[in-house]
């Protein structure tokens, strides 16, 4: 199966929150995430990625509830696991839910989910989650314990988290990439589906396809900006292009 390609489009919504606040309070406020979203689409997207945060920096409620309304893509929820958010999930109904750890004070998700420790706590909410029908995908750093954690944990996929990938350079980029291929290895003998994101874009992708038996990436901040120059539709066929060939 050809590899899939998840947009996030929390970063069009970045942009529109820089005037209007934290609220949306004109249905013309632009630029609108759920055009975005039908761009992305037609641009070849399998899926859209969106994270409502807790204190709402980006995409609100109302933008993830029109998207899984008026596009017609498998919706990847991404979640810190709080009460607020199984609730906002359980009604929102997205294909998958990704969980992932939630700073106040981070610029992005910094690390993945330590998993290995909080396994108890993750129950509650996935058990949830999962008795609705929406498969869940735990956000983990390329570890093996914390990949063991997730499978122990009964979810269905991980994905792995490639920021440490993208910030490195030389020999140190070469070792992050043996990292996520042991994570994706261990991943699939455990029997879990394996994604990846964060940090990805057109450059540094090419290195990552050499690690097989990846199903989706998760990409969302270079397509974004890509798509000032050319716009969402091309920037993700763009993408797509160079993910084409992927393990055959
Ligand atoms: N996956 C997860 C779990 C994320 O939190 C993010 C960032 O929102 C991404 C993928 C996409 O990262 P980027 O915007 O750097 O492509």
């Amino acid at each position: 199966m050809s590899l899939l390609l998840g947009v996030n489009i929390d970063h069009i919504a970045t942009l529109r929150q820089a005037r209007y606040a934290m609220m949306v309070e004109s249905p013309n406020a632009e630029p609108s995430p759920l055009q975005g979203a039908l761009d992305a689409k037609e641009g070849g997207a399998d899926s859209i990625t969106l994270h409502v945060r807790g204190d709402r920096r980006h995409i609100q409620e109302v933008d993830a509830f029109a998207i899984r309304e008026g596009v017609d893509l498998p919706l990847n929820f991404e979640m810190a696991d709080t009460p607020e958010m199984v609730e906002m999930a359980l009604r929102l109904k997205p294909e998958f839910v990704c969980l992932v750890p939630e700073h106040r004070d981070e610029i992005s998700t910094e690390g993945g989910l330590d998993v290995a420790n909080l396994k108890d706590g993750l129950k509650d909410g996935l058990g949830r989650l999962q008795e609705a029908g929406i498969k869940i995908s735990l956000f983990v750093d390329p570890d093996l314990a914390q990949i063991s954690g997730a499978a122990e944990l009964g979810v269905e996929m991980i994905e792995v988290h490639t920021g440490r990938f993208a910030n490195a350079v030389g020999e140190e980029q070469e070792r992050e990439i043996e990292a996520l291929a042991e994570a994706t290895t261990l991943g699939l003998e455990l029997g879990l589906q394996v994604n990846a994101g964060h940090g990805i874009n057109y450059e540094n992708i090419a290195k990552l396809l050499v690690i097989e038996g990846i199903t989706e990436l998760n990409i969302g901040h270079s397509i974004v900006a890509r798509a000032l120059r050319v716009g969402i539709r091309e920037a993700v066929r763009e993408m797509k292009q160079l993910m084409e060939g992927y393990g055959k």
